[in-house]
């Protein structure tokens, strides 16, 4: 079934359109990646695809609901969560407080229930810190519960902010450059994980500088280049794409 599906998106900052006419979809249960040079407009894409920022032109089709313009807090509700390129965790709150904000984005105890700390409210939270533990040992970070975030080791803090927007139970997931500054073997057990969430029966959408990471682990990929789409398909037949190799390694590669 088709989850995802994007028409036409720009979007323009003053002259300069980070991201320029881009069509795109995604099937369910799919990982795809979306990868290109620095400044080619992944993030924007992302920030767009989360209602962070508003598209020029285009439109958002997420479920069959065309979303495009709807603000971030609806857009985790309606199923998108995602992490950042640069981490975005509650630096003072611990590992597991982390998790439940997760969690809450999408919770459905109501206001009432939450101030007049009704039995119902207490119910939840056992519920919510037992999956939240859950969550967290698949990262290998459960006896790390009650640490506070900032005091994890890099890796962990990159780990916990996966666990945090899966807490959201999210239909579509995105990650941006979720290996980056990870060392070769943090990187490995990293897209091991990220295989098993697919096995799993997620979907979801990987930002990656890396070309090579992203060949083994991808249904599909998505190549942009200042804003543009320039490839998709295949992971062969990006890799012998002309215009793939040079805009990563420059003309005459
Ligand atoms: N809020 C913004 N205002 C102006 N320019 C922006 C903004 N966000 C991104 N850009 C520009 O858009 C381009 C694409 O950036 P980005 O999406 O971060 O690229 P990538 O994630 O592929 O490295 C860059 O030239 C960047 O400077
Ligand atoms: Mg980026």
């Amino acid at each position: 079934m088709k989850l995802l599906e994007v028409n036409n998106l720009t979007m323009a900052f003053g002259g300069l359109k980070a991201v320029n006419n881009i069509s795109f979809h995604m099937e369910e249960g799919e990982i795809i990646s979306l990868i290109g040079p620095n400044g080619a407009g992944k993030t924007t894409f992302f920030n767009m695809l989360t209602g962070i920022y508003i598209p020029t032109e285009g439109s958002i089709v997420f479920n069959g609901k065309n979303i495009t313009g709807t603000a971030p807090e609806k857009i985790i509700k309606e199923g998108i969560a995602r992490t950042f390129q640069n981490i975005r965790l509650f630096p003072h709150m611990t590992v597991l407080e982390n998790v439940l904000v997760g969690m809450h984005s999408r919770s459905h105890n109501g206001l009432f229930h939450s101030l007049f700390r009704t039995k119902k409210f207490y119910q939840e939270e056992k519920r919510n810190a037992y999956k939240a533990k859950e969550l967290l040992a698949t990262v290998n970070l459960a006896d790390k519960c009650n640490e506070y975030a900032k005091n994890l080791a890099y890796g962990q803090q990159r780990r916990l902010e996966i666990v945090r927007a899966l807490a959201a139970q999210p239909k579509l997931l995105l990650l941006d450059e979720p290996a980056a500054g990870m060392n070769p073997q943090e990187t490995e057990a990293l897209m091991k994980y990220i295989r098993g969430l697919k096995d799993k029966g997620a979907t979801i959408l990987l930002i990656e500088h890396d070309m090579k990471l992203v060949m083994k682990i991808s249904d599909r990929i998505y190549v942009l280049d200042h804003g543009v789409k320039i490839a998709e398909g295949l992971s062969k037949d990006i890799q012998n794409n002309q215009d793939v190799i040079e805009a990563y390694l420059g003309k005459g590669a």
